[in-house]
């Protein structure tokens, strides 16, 4: 059982500045919530109640005014600065006092996920005994990101950004590891562009056969929201949801509520601490 997990949440954001110049892109609204709430909430639908968040080196003090510690949400959450952004293998080695002799789950700082049997999905993936699990999602331009060839449902090849077609299954920002993936990570070389690469710690995985892959279906969305336009295309989407459902998508303290891990009291201190807002008169009508 997969019981801790890490949130990569630094980043240069080029591709969204000037807006990521004063102000982390974790930190940006998709609609009506930092997007660090998204990927939040997919390790706490897991039930991932251990949890180290990365940040930029000197950012740390802009997290904590929003996610002071998991106390309010019955979590641990731990943080670790980045002196800069080394790829995401570095999360690993960063964080290898805090896996310890574990197993740990992965999530992308700017990644969202929503679909109707996610949270069965992801309670199914926390189970992974050994090896590397990764979730892939089909799209229409898989040249923009690593992908999968799958064959009889076994990765047999991955590549990142292909020129030439190879699978329009992209692998998503949200991997689920064995204890092997800090000494893996550790023996990585930089790539040409002085990063570690994900796609050459996952080879390692597929070289020793240890490599499997869920695949999210047409009833599931994934979204990266590297881009400008992308990050309003997943603001525009929560938006919609919300708005016709009257649910909200990673309202943190209700997914503590439902697993029981805070009472409506601690909702009672989230809603002070938020003050009057949308977000907090929707925690009052899940107490009320
Ligand atoms: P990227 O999208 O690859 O990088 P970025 O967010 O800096 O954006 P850009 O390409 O526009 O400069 O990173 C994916 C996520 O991982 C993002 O949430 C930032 C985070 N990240 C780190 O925290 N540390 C790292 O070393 C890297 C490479 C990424």
């Amino acid at each position: 059982m997969i019981k801790k997990g890490i949130i990569l949440a630094g980043g240069k954001g080029t591709r969204m500045s000037p807006l990521t110049k004063a102000v982390n892109k974790q930190l940006l609204p998709i609609y009506d919530k930092p997007l660090i709430f998204y990927p939040l909430s997919i390790l706490m639908l897991a039930k991932i109640r251990d949890i180290l968040i990365i940040v930029n080196k000197g950012e740390l003090e802009q997290y904590k005014k929003i996610i002071p510690d998991g106390k309010r949400l019955g979590i641990k959450i731990t943080y670790k600065e980045q002196d800069k952004p080394r790829g995401l293998p570095d999360a690993f080695i960063l964080g290898e006092k805090f896996i310890k002799n574990q197993h740990v789950a992965m999530i992308l700082g700017d990644n969202f996920f929503y679909g109707q049997s996610l949270t069965k999905m992801l309670l199914n993936c926390v189970r992974n005994k050994s090896g590397a699990k990764v979730l892939l999602h089909k799209v229409l331009n898989p040249e923009k990101y690593g992908v999968a060839k799958l064959k009889n449902k076994k990765i047999v090849s991955i590549n990142e950004k292909p020129k030439k077609f190879i699978s329009n299954l992209a692998i998503t920002g949200l991997y689920f590891f064995d204890n092997k993936v800090v000494k893996f990570s550790k023996e990585l070389k930089p790539s040409k562009r002085k990063e570690l690469e994900i796609t050459d710690l996952l080879k390692k995985y597929k070289k020793k056969g240890k490599l499997t892959a869920e695949l999210i279906g047409r009833g599931g969305a994934w979204l990266d929201t590297g881009s400008i336009e992308d990050f309003y295309k997943t603001s525009n989407f929560v938006s919609a949801i919300e708005n016709q459902q009257g649910f909200k998508i990673a309202c943190l303290e209700e997914i503590a509520l439902n697993y029981n891990w805070i009472d409506k009291k601690k909702i009672s201190t989230a809603i002070n601490f938020y003050g009057n807002c949308e977000y907090s008169k929707y925690l009052k009508k899940i107490i009320s």
